[in-house]
């Protein structure tokens, strides 16, 4: 399949110089250069797909289902931050359905014609895979609604008193929608997904499988103990891992042996500023800024930004997901609040009276 699906992915624009190449290198977001490395190392059926166990075996069950009926399965949503593997899955899917995939983005949908020439062509059973599909405008959203539901479109011919509403009929066929925020996806829309697979980070020993194959893929030759030390430090994202590891072979090959260890893996992370506990310069600056110039909170998500010079959209979606599965900072309907942990994790004293954050949000919003 094409790259195509993961430029929009792309995330917030990035300045040149060297410390935003360490921050690319330590978000989830595709950025250039990841297009062929993803394609390399992207699984290419269910079976490849490591982790999400829940996802997979509904997706799994979704997908069964469809083939006894002999009819393309519901259309369907896969949430969660970037770098997890929204777009492979989107791929498996026609893979496992042995169709053609087409693939385009809600950014790239400008207008309702747009949608409408992709949806025209389709064949029948086609999967068509939009990326960041919270970013479709209003006007080409609605092109989707009939489209979704009963396989039509209406498009309107002539101008004027003479202008008349035509129906065209379109094949059957699956919408696949990746959102890195659901909370922003029409109700509507939402509602017409037949099914919602949310990614959750992975977990090191599932990270481990994929660095495992990954390097397999790659002909880096890595110790067990090497790849545990990237899969650590990975802030829970196969992209950074599959990244991290191309970092690691560099050093490795560069200062060392060429073999990756525990030891080289360290020095080589080390370098690029990520801790033992995988947090990078940005992660620490937010939990910095957090418990201490907000003294551990709560404050808003936009006041939070300002503090650290980035955007909320970067912190919401890349920073705080991982943060938050560390149990370093929760979200609450007043704002974000510092835990006990962030304090200890910075060698800050718990200011007194703070107790654990009670509520542990929705990863989402
Ligand atoms: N479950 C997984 N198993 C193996 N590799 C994965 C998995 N999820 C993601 N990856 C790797 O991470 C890369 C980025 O995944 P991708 O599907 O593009 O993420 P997203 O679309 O969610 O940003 C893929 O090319 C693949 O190499
Ligand atoms: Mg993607």
């Amino acid at each position: 399949m094409s790259d195509a699906p993961d430029a929009p992915d792309a995330g917030p624009a990035g300045a040149q110089d060297a410390e935003a190449t360490r921050q690319q290198l330590l978000a989830g977001w595709a950025v250039s250069g990841d297009a062929d490395l993803d394609a390399s190392l992207r699984p290419r059926r269910l079976a490849d797909f490591v982790g999400q166990p829940r996802v997979s075996e509904q997706l799994r069950l979704v997908l069964e289902g469809a083939r006894a009926r002999a009819t393309p399965p519901d259309h369907l949503l896969f949430a969660g931050p970037p770098g997890l593997g929204k777009t492979s899955l989107a791929a498996i899917v026609a893979a496992e359905l042995g169709v053609d995939l087409r693939a385009t983005s809600g950014p790239a949908l400008e207008r309702p014609g747009d949608l409408a020439a992709i949806l025209t062509n389709l064949e029948s059973g086609d999967v068509l895979f939009v990326d960041e599909i919270h970013r479709l405008p209003r006007a080409v959203e609605e092109v989707l609604y009939p489209a979704m539901e009963d396989f039509h479109i209406d498009i309107v011919v002539g101008k004027g008193p003479g202008a008349r509403s035509l129906r065209l009929s379109l094949p059957g066929f699956t919408l696949i929608g990746a959102t890195t925020r659901t909370g922003l996806i029409a109700g509507p829309l939402r509602d017409r997904f037949g099914f919602t697979g949310r990614l959750e980070l992975y977990e090191p020993d599932q990270l481990e499988a994929i660095l495992a194959r990954s390097a397999q893929l790659l002909g880096v030759e890595a110790a067990a103990d090497g790849l545990a030390a990237i899969a650590g430090r990975s802030r829970g994202t196969p992209r950074i891992a599959n990244r991290l590891l191309r970092r690691v072979r560099d050093y490795a090959e560069v200062r060392a042996d060429g073999r990756v260890t525990a030891a080289v893996a360290d020095d080589a992370l080390s370098l690029f500023e990520v801790d033992h506990r995988g947090l990078d310069r940005l992660d620490r600056r937010v939990l910095t800024a957090l418990c201490d110039s907000f003294a551990g909170g709560p404050v808003g998500l936009a006041t939070l930004a300002v503090g650290v010079g980035e955007e909320p959209d970067t912190l919401a979606e890349t920073v705080e997901p991982f943060l938050i599965q560390q149990g370093l900072l929760a979200r609450t309907p007043r704002g974000r609040t510092a835990t006990v942990a962030s304090f200890g994790h910075l060698g800050l004293a718990v200011p007194p009276g703070r107790g654990e954050a009670a509520v542990q949000p929705k990863l989402d919003t």
